[in-house]
């Protein structure tokens, strides 16, 4: 049996140490042998959850699958994990510290099986090196604070190519953006995440992970039914029960303005506001308040809830609001006459498009307007990531494509890292994928068209529609 002990100090304190630590999934974070763990039952973490983790040694490539045998939140947990070379039992005790912080203990039995077992004696200092440099890198994960996110230069040759830009949109883009990522160690107890179309898809995922990280959740929805049923299920899975959900069509103003005055009664700031409901229409559609619903879905709508949630938003003190947009949108250039789209030729991709684009220009003229709020304003997009939404709207890609789309949850990171980060809340009014800022325009074209003018007339357009459509037309809109 060869036994390693090591002990670090952080200044988090038990609570967020023990949050952090516990979910095994973080080993790949921290440890450098371990290069991808994954929980496998569902749940909270509790006794009994499972971990697999692969784990690259200098014995060769192990699997080893871990199994919580004992857990006390916030002061012990003990993992026996089991491999074909070795079995190990990790005991890791939190203990706080007189000035807030922790004490951490990290035990590993490992007792090696086969021929391997005759080998201890030769093992042993490797092992004892790995050991410090595991906890090591849990400190750093812990207790470094990363510099603010830059675009890598590889990323910036493939975005100035295109197409090589392009097929990072593909889950290769998320393999090779995650060997570059620092680890994400935020605690969000506390803060306030309000997500729009979290019943599916990237918004579901981001929601789970937020809720995992201790958020409490305002989940907003359109259908009862999904909404009840999704509540149920993120509180089963992550343990966390400060999870609510918000009837809202987000595509009627009058919906936008009722959630609004709900949220403002309630009177709990925001911290982080995800504006992430989005559809593409197919055939042109207009909402019962006579709107085109692309327009009014991807644009007017997330424009309308965040300005209207202003108080909530700076009553947080450094909120994080996220619009996810699309790579579609480097399609198309902005051109404000164009955004509600008319009958003839009507394309929902292309309408899609316009009011992503749109979307990500307001991202960058709220960012400039509320810094000194203090409010932080970044888009993401997610690259192709297979969900529902792609599936119903774009099968024919959805087939094509199908063997490269990333996951939900691969799609969700960024927005996850985004709303969670230490590092990503230093930074406003950018374009987000995998972590990274990266170009507002793959095409030399649409760059060109956005000039100041045209930035200028889609904040007039907008400021004009919001007066146009006041609260009391979109109440007698939609109750026609
Ligand atoms: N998946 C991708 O590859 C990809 C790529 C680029 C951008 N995006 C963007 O990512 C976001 C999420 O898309 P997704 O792929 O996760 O699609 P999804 O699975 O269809 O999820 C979309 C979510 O938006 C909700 N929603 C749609 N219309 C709504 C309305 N009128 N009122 C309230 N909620 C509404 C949906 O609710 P229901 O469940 O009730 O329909 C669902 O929760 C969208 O903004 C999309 O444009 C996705």
């Amino acid at each position: 049996m060869i036994t390693l002990e090591e002990s670090i100090d952080v200044t988090r304190p038990p609570a967020e140490t023990f949050r952090y630590v516990s979910d095994f999934r973080t080993t790949a974070e921290w440890d450098a042998t371990a290069f991808r763990a994954r929980k496998d039952t569902p749940g909270p973490i509790r006794e009994g959850t499972e971990y697999l983790v692969d784990c690259s040694l200098p014995v060769g490539s192990v699997r080893i699958r871990y199994r919580v045998t004992a857990l006390r939140p916030g002061e012990f947990i003990e993992l026996v994990g089991n491999s074909r070379l070795f079995t190990v039992t990790d005991r890791i005790t939190f203990t706080p510290r007189d000035d807030g912080g922790t004490h951490i203990d990290y035990v590993a039995d490992f007792a090696y099986k086969g021929p391997l077992a005759s080998l201890e004696g030769a093992l042993r200092e490797g092992m004892e090196r790995m050991g410090r440099k595991a906890l090591e890198g849990m400190r750093h994960a812990l207790e470094d604070r990363p510099p603010p996110p830059v675009i890598s230069s590889c990323n910036e040759r493939a975005d100035r190519m295109v197409l090589p830009g392009l097929a990072l949109f593909s889950r290769l883009g998320y393999r090779r953006g995650r060997k570059r990522w620092e680890p994400l160690s935020a605690d969000l107890s506390g803060r306030h995440a309000v997500i729009t179309g979290a019943s599916s898809g990237i918004g579901r995922a981001a929601a789970l992970r937020l809720a995992e990280l201790g958020a409490s959740l305002t989940l907003v929805m359109r259908d009862a039914g999904k909404a009840e049923a999704t509540v149920a299920a993120l509180r089963a899975e992550s343990g966390n029960e400060a999870i609510r959900a918000e009837l809202a069509d987000l595509a009627l103003m009058a919906d936008v303005d009722a959630l609004v005055t709900r949220l403002k009664t309630s009177g709990e700031p925001i911290d982080i506001l995800v504006n992430n409901a989005g559809a593409l229409f197919n055939p042109r559609q207009e909402t019962a308040e006579g709107l085109e619903a692309s327009f009014a879905l991807l644009l007017l709508s997330p424009y309308r809830l965040t300005r209207a949630l202003l108080p909530l938003l700076e009553a947080g003190g450094g909120a994080r609001v996220i619009n996810v947009v699309s790579g579609g949108m480097y399609s198309r250039p902005l051109e404000v006459r164009k955004l509600v789209a008319r009958e003839e030729n009507y394309s929902g991709s292309v309408a899609y498009a316009r009011c992503k684009r749109a979307l990500m220009v307001t991202t960058e003229q709220w960012a400039d307007a509320w810094a000194e709020r203090g409010i932080v304003v970044n888009a993401m997009h997610p690259g192709w990531a297979d969900t529902p939404g792609v599936e119903s709207s774009l099968p024919g890609f959805h087939r094509l494509t199908r063997r490269i789309l990333r996951s939900p949850e691969e799609g969700a990171d960024t927005v996850v890292w985004l709303a969670a980060a230490p590092e990503a809340g230093e930074v406003s009014g950018l374009l987000f994928l995998d972590r990274e800022p990266r170009t507002t325009h793959l095409l030399a074209r649409t760059a060109a068209q956005e000039t100041a003018e045209e930035r200028e007339a889609l904040r007039e357009f907008l400021a004009a529609q919001e007066a146009a459509f006041p609260a009391d037309v979109a109440k007698s809109a939609a109750a026609r």
